[in-house]
């Protein structure tokens, strides 16, 4: 069974109460419910993790190897416009990784236009809402088939 880590960074805890207008109602638990549920309707495993911590996210990240993952769905929230700690982590792994917003990152503020950690993911998606993580997962689905 394919193995995907669903990897949420800072303040995504915070998902429901933090902006609704721009991130949506739901919790990060109802939205990891809901990935983890998505998962296994397509034989999926998904595990989930949330930290407000940059090595943190590196560790896990690197943890990916030794545990076996076949995938990452991420959104490394403001980490994205200026880790290059997280890129290399991504870019290190070798598992594929696919990069998801909430919002569309180049319709708001000028500094969330750039990603410095989608170049070194297979995909981008972003704007679409929670809907966005499934369709992550999907893109790991079909590259696992390709
Ligand atoms: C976000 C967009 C980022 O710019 C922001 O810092 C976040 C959430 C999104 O999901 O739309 O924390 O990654």
């Amino acid at each position: 069974m394919m193995k995907i880590l669903l990897l949420n960074g800072p303040n995504l805890n915070l998902l429901g109460r933090r902006e609704p207008d721009v991130y949506g109602s739901d919790t990060l638990a109802s939205l990891e419910a809901e990935v983890v549920a998505y998962g296994e309707q397509k034989g999926v495993k998904v595990d989930c993790f949330q930290s407000n911590h940059e090595g943190v996210l590196i560790d896990k990240l690197h943890e990916t190897l030794c545990l076996h993952y076949d995938g990452v769905v991420y959104n490394p929230g403001a980490h994205t416009h200026y880790s290059y700690a997280l890129r290399d982590a991504v870019a290190a792994i070798d598992i594929p990784v696919v990069e998801v917003h909430l919002s569309d990152i180049e319709a708001r503020e000028p500094f969330r236009a750039l990603s410095v950690i989608a170049p070194v993911c297979i995909a981008q998606i972003k704007g679409k809402g929670k809907e966005g993580y499934k369709e992550a997962l999907d893109v790991l689905l079909e590259n696992a088939d390709s």
